[in-house]
């Protein structure tokens, strides 16, 4: 299969990378990284990288901010930063993404386990987690042409947890590898809808 891997320089990413790799032919897309630049914030530059791409046999994502911040603190405008990137980065990926997605594709995209298990701050990333993977398990009804869609909800990983254990006192880390697999079976599995919790 040809992949299209959007954060694929990025802990979660290299780790798909490496599950993929020798299976497939994968193009890696980052803001400065990958083979092909890409900033998910914008839909003119989304487009332009798949007119650079071409078509695709899956399109993956593994990639998207958000601030980290007390509701009691949070602006609109603070928020904004996940709905911009998270929510609406990942959703036009797969919206724009469908017209290059060859039959029986697949799309996955990436939440994350604070929007079922809350952490301090984590409201903003949480409402971006909890709208994509509505999305994907209501868009899932409506491809044809075997097209597929589905998110995973990693844990906090053991490669980040030195950055981010302040706040994840009690969680217990998953490493990059075993996310890496839910990846791999929303790719080249069968199953649509799906959201794939790594906890
Ligand atoms: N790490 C964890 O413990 C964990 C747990 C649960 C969920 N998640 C979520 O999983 C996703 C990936 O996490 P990660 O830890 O692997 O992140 P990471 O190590 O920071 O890597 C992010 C990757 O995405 C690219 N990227 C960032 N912003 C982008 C944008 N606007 N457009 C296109 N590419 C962009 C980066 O490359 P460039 O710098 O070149 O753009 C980089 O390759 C994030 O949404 C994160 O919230 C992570």
């Amino acid at each position: 299969m040809r992949i299209l891997i959007v954060g694929g320089k990025g802990t979660i990413g290299q780790a798909v990378v490496e599950k993929l790799k020798d299976a497939h032919e994968l193009i890696l897309a980052g803001r400065t990284s990958g083979d092909v630049q890409v900033d998910l914030t914008s839909v003119d530059s989304i487009e332009a990288m798949f007119k650079k791409v071409g078509h695709v046999d899956a399109i993956v994502n593994a990639s998207g901010a958000a601030k980290f911040q007390l509701v009691e603190e949070m602006t609109p405008e603070d928020n904004l930063v996940a709905v911009q990137s998270k929510l609406l980065g990942q959703i036009n990926l797969a919206l724009i993404g469908q017209k290059y997605l060859r039959h029986d594709g697949s799309i996955t995209l990436t939440t994350g386990i604070m929007k079922d298990d809350p952490i301090p701050g984590g409201a903003s990333a949480a409402m971006a987690n909890g709208g994509v993977a509505a999305f994907v398990k209501s868009a899932a009804i409506d491809f044809t042409h075997g097209i597929r869609i589905n998110c995973v909800s990693p844990n906090v990983l053991v490669e980040s947890y030195d950055n981010y254990q302040d706040s994840f006192k009690g969680f217990v880390p998953v490493p990059a590898e075993r996310v890496a697999m839910a990846y791999v079976k929303s790719v080249e599995g069968k199953q649509t809808g799906q959201e794939y919790q790594v906890y």
